[in-house]
């Protein structure tokens, strides 16, 4: 399907400026769109703000923007969902939960007049179609999945449910592709497609180190120089966040059932005990 250009979308909506909804309007901005952010609150908002300037003045300082003021003169940053009333796509990414989330895209339905505008969910883990369901126009929602940090990581999972329109899929590509994006197509499963292969693959590694089989720095180390990985596995999960990937890990299990998705023993009492990796200063490695 080709879109043409009344079909673009350029008048852009992000709900929710943490670190993946302050990376989303930056690309958008950076790439000439108008963008309403809409926060919270007053403090979550002020953060968000002070996010988006220092991520910008990074890029203005490496010579990959004019100024950081050039950019930040497109984005609104508002608390009123009101906001959204004209905006061709709302990008959704508050935090990964599911009741928030479906009461979200109640109100974002009541809210946004355009009747062709897209609402899409940067969602890691609730189907779809919970969110589809929960508006009147299913046809016009869609999975958008961005990776952190979203200004560095070109890949964006697109993801239909099973009612999201042909029309709502290509404008959302259109629309990702025009960020500098390159997209791929996902069905509405738990994890789409890279959830899905590194989990089991970061929880195998956590098993081998459980296990004694080797050393973290032995596993990483070998995955760095045999396999050419820009990191380890274990490494890897601290990056993430080990809460984050026991979270991941244990939707996949929840819709597949599979061992391989389980969380091992080893990594439920990290986090039980507040290791966390990067974030809390311990994991597999100290920081
Ligand atoms: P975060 O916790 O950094 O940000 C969430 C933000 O949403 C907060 O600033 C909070 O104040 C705001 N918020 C919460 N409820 C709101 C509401 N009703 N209206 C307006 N703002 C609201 O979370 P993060 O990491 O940015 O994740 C957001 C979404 O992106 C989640 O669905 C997550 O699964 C997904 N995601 C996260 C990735 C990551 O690496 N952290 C990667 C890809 C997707």
């Amino acid at each position: 399907m080709t879109i043409s250009s009344e079909q673009q979308v350029s008048k852009v909506g992000v709900v929710g400026g943490g670190l993946m909804g302050s990376g989303i309007v930056e690309v958008s901005a950076r790439a000439g769109q108008d963008v309403v952010l809409v926060e919270s609150g007053v403090d979550s908002a002020r953060a968000a703000k002070a996010r988006l300037a220092a991520s910008l003045e990074r890029a203005a300082a490496k010579g990959r923007i004019e100024s950081a003021e050039g950019v930040l003169q497109r984005v609104h940053v508002v608390s009123d969902l009101g906001a959204l009333a004209d905006r061709e796509i709302v990008v959704e990414a508050i935090v990964e939960d599911e009741t928030a989330k479906v009461a979200l895209f109640k109100e974002l339905d009541a809210v946004v007049e355009d009747p062709r505008a897209i609402f899409a969910s940067n969602t890691s883990s609730i189907p779809i179609m919970k969110l589809g369901v929960a508006t009147s126009r299913p046809g016009q929602v869609v999975g958008v999945h961005f990776f952190n940090p979203v200004p560095v990581l070109r890949l964006v999972e697109l993801v239909p449910s099973l009612l999201t329109s042909p029309e709502t899929l290509e404008r959302s590509r259109s629309w990702a592709t025009g960020l500098g994006k390159q997209p791929i197509d996902c069905q509405d499963r738990a994890g789409f497609v890279v959830n899905a292969l590194l989990i089991p693959f970061i929880l195998s590694a956590i098993r081998m180190y459980e296990s004694g089989f080797a050393s973290a720095e032995d596993i990483d180390r070998g995955l760095v120089l045999g396999a050419a990985h820009p990191q380890g596995p274990l490494a890897l999960a601290d990056l993430i966040g080990l809460d984050t990937t026991q979270a991941v890990a244990e939707s996949l299990y929840e819709e597949f059932k599979e061992p391989l998705y389980a969380a091992p023993p080893l990594l439920q009492r990290m986090v039980a005990a507040g290791l966390l990796g990067r974030k809390s200063g311990r994991g597999f490695y100290t920081y």
